[in-house]
């Protein structure tokens, strides 16, 4: 296939390239009937070796909307993983399928040793600790559609910074925008890996690292909650003390901004507390429904096909 492209990072795309993304899953928001034929006879496999609810379903209703149909497995135990097959034949026998791929593995990099072998687009669903691309894809137009744009922004991180892949992946892709300034909030266990650090002073991006969240609350315009990842600890007794470090409640919403929105990618633990899903604050399920549309944009992206007003103005032209 000519011009086979995959998603490994946000990064693969250039800003104008993930600008016009954005633009068709704002489109999609509002015209989703009108998207509901593009991808007729068309397959996405999802290849999924990790657990996962959201981001599998809203792949596999991403395409389903689009009219394309759907296969996949969502446990490697009950694929041929389990008999010892590698990645890399396992995304040739799918190529033979499939005209589009999510993969999501615990070994980071899985999925690019993946797309290295395929003939059909590749997209990381989450590889290990390390990268979650359409979960940043999912937040950066979550917060574009909140805040106006991708510029000029405070945004705290608290939580599991050092094995969060979604954190890493989101703070990658804001580096790219101006005016931005990272709060980074978590115990000194969970702190964001020195790579990143490292790469924020090269590029000499604003942030700095706090422990207590009260102390930074009324400067956030966004806070990005995140869980413990309890599957990329060493030992439970180390989760089990600092799992509730931090509890996003009433109080605590009480000192911050008006305008503050509060994301997080979910499945959410104890982190934030239910009373706050009633604040109008609240935007993390919302910012799931951004997830779809930003999927749908994703995968007629990668499979080349044109956006609504294209295929209408080609019908009006042949008319
Ligand atoms: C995240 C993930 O899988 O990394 N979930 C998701 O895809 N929305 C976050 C998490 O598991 O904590």
């Amino acid at each position: 296939m000519n011009n086979l492209r995959h998603l490994m990072s946000p990064m693969d795309f250039s800003l104008q390239e993930l600008d016009e993304m954005f633009d068709l899953a704002a489109d999609i928001e509002k015209n989703m009937k009108d998207y509901s034929h593009m991808c007729d006879g068309k397959i996405l496999a999802t290849c999924f070796y990790e657990p996962s609810t959201r981001t599998r379903l809203s792949f596999e209703t991403a395409m389903l909307r689009l009219g394309g149909q759907v296969i996949g497995f969502s446990d490697a135990g009950s694929s041929s993983a389990a008999k010892g097959e590698s990645v890399s034949d396992t995304i040739r026998v799918i190529s033979c399928f499939a005209d589009i791929c999510a993969m999501r593995h615990p070994k980071e990099g899985a999925p690019m040793v993946a797309a290295a072998r395929s003939s059909i687009p590749v997209i990381n669903a989450g590889d290990g600790g390390h990268q979650h691309p359409t979960q940043t894809l999912t937040d950066l137009l979550t917060i574009r559609s909140l805040h106006g744009s991708l510029e000029g922004f405070t945004i705290g991180l608290c939580g599991d910074l050092k094995f969060g892949r979604t954190v890493h992946s989101l703070i990658n892709a804001l580096c790219r925008y101006d005016n931005i300034n990272f709060i980074f909030i978590s115990p000194e266990e969970l702190r964001v890996p020195d790579y990143i650090t490292e790469k924020l002073d090269k590029l000499g991006v604003s942030y700095r690292e706090v422990i207590k969240l009260e102390d930074v609350m009324p400067e956030l315009d966004f806070l990005y909650m995140t869980r413990v990842q309890r599957e990329r600890f060493f030992n439970e007794e180390d989760y089990v003390r600092l799992k509730d470090f931090y509890i996003l409640d009433k109080n605590k919403m009480n000192m911050a901004k008006d305008s503050l929105n509060v994301l997080h990618p979910l499945p959410r633990v104890n982190e934030i507390s239910v009373e706050v899903d009633d604040d109008k604050r609240a935007a993390y399920f919302k910012q799931v429904q951004y997830g779809l549309y930003v999927r749908m944009a994703l995968i007629l992206t990668l499979l080349g096909i044109k956006g609504r007003n294209t295929a209408s103005d080609k019908e009006d032209a042949n008319a």
